[in-house]
């Protein structure tokens, strides 16, 4: 029997939430559903509450360092999720994993040079990279099928014309969904170990995977290949705790850790947030089972959102996600072009998604919908959904 109800309708406005309290600021109105941000609608369990309590009820909130104890926590939870571990000197505890990206930017490349991504990618890698002064280039994933793959061809072809300096990996891959396979991160760390590229891993996302997938982390495909690694991840995701402000940026080669650092400490960042740091440790030793029940609880929030659309909108494509718990959905064959798809989502619908375009020019006709919510929300998105379409359908036949 299910320990946890993952059903329960928790109404979030009034508490600065950026995705519920900021649509006036943001979209300017205050009408649409909001499952546009990686933010979950799901409370934690109290064990977990009851720790980050604990650790703010003590009334002294003076500076705060990770210690062995908060290692030990990340390496129970990485090992009994994830099959690896890390030193304690490794890790550089941030406020989260963009903080992270922007840093490593500054410490490894040089203004002007070249960052590769993979688009669609989830936007800030972009502005980042272009608002650190550096050049973005894009190694496009091959959209085949209703399914995305990489480009080897060009991944390689572009890292040597365009001198690419830092390749940022999403893992799993935000918003297309694809957990990459073991041959797939192999080719991709030989093609970068060849030509000196260092590989920003992002793995935010890697305790989300679907039943049939498992999640290979980067560090896990061998020793050859860590000395140009960082890897970023955090429990923000896993247990919606972004707002705690914490993330964990792992850089085992010591050279590279210490030109991270220096920019580090030239960012003027120093400790983390207390709450922060006992929430991670608590969720971390804690949360397994809660985690478990919440991703099976979101497969089948997957479910019914493929039902629902086979059923009542065929024209709207559900790219099939191995990970995440963000869908892309294809509208390439209900609308030709993204203004009035806008219209189609915000004006007809009252959806608050994120628009296929901010992920990458290709990609407009496509939306990113957060499905880590109660079933009613599910259920109540898809309705407004479809009676969107009903009209639109009327207006343009
Ligand atoms: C791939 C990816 N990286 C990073 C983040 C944000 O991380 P943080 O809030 O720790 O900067 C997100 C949030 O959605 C994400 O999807």
């Amino acid at each position: 029997m299910a320990k946890y109800n993952f059903d329960e309708i928790h109404d979030r406005r009034g508490t600065n939430s950026i995705k519920w309290d900021m649509g006036p600021k943001y979209m300017g109105r205050d009408d649409l559903l909001p499952m546009w941000v990686a933010d979950m609608d799901f409370k934690l369990p109290d064990e977990i509450i009851e720790d980050i309590v604990k650790s703010a009820s003590r009334g002294i909130y003076g500076y705060t360092d990770p210690g062995e104890d908060y290692i030990k926590s990340l390496n129970y939870w990485f090992k009994t999720r994830h099959g690896f571990e890390v030193e304690s000197d490794w890790v550089i505890v941030q406020p989260g994993v963009v903080f992270g990206i922007s840093i490593a930017i500054r410490a490894l490349t040089e203004p002007g040079d070249a960052v590769m991504v993979q688009q669609p990618v989830y936007y800030p890698f972009t502005r980042t990279i272009e608002q650190n002064g550096r050049r973005v280039v894009n190694n496009e994933l091959l959209y085949t099928d209703g399914g995305y793959e990489i480009d080897f061809e060009d991944f390689e072809e572009k890292i040597i014309s365009e001198n690419v300096k830092m390749f940022i990996l999403c893992s799993p891959h935000n918003p297309v969904g694809r957990v990459w396979t073991r041959d797939e991160l192999l080719k991709m760390a030989r093609i970068c170990k060849e030509h000196d590229v260092y590989v920003f891993a992002d793995e935010i996302h890697f305790d989300f995977v679907y039943s049939s997938y498992t999640h290979i982390p980067y560090i896990s495909l061998g020793r050859e290949f860590t000395d140009r690694l960082i890897i970023g991840t955090s429990a923000s995701k896993t247990f919606n705790m972004a707002g705690l402000q914490i993330a964990n940026i792992i850089i085992p080669d010591p050279e590279v850790r210490e030109k991270y650092r220096k920019v580090n400490t030239a960012s003027g960042y120093g400790q983390c947030a207390i709450t922060g740091l006992y929430g991670v440790m608590s969720a971390y030793t804690k949360g397994a089972e809660w985690l478990d029940e919440m991703l099976e609880y979101i497969e089948g929030n997957l479910a019914c959102v493929r039902n629902f659309l086979k059923e009542k909108l065929p024209k709207v494509h559900l790219v099939e996600p191995e990970g995440t718990y963000l869908i892309w959905l294809d509208f390439t064959e209900l609308v030709q072009d993204h203004k009035e798809l806008e219209k189609l989502i915000v004006d007809k619908a009252h959806l608050w998604l994120d628009p296929g375009s901010i992920f990458g020019s290709r990609s407009s006709l496509f939306e990113r919908v957060n499905i880590a919510c109660p079933r009613l929300t599910i259920v109540q998105a898809m309705d407004q959904l479809y009676e969107a379409v009903r009209s639109y359908c009327d207006d343009t036949m």
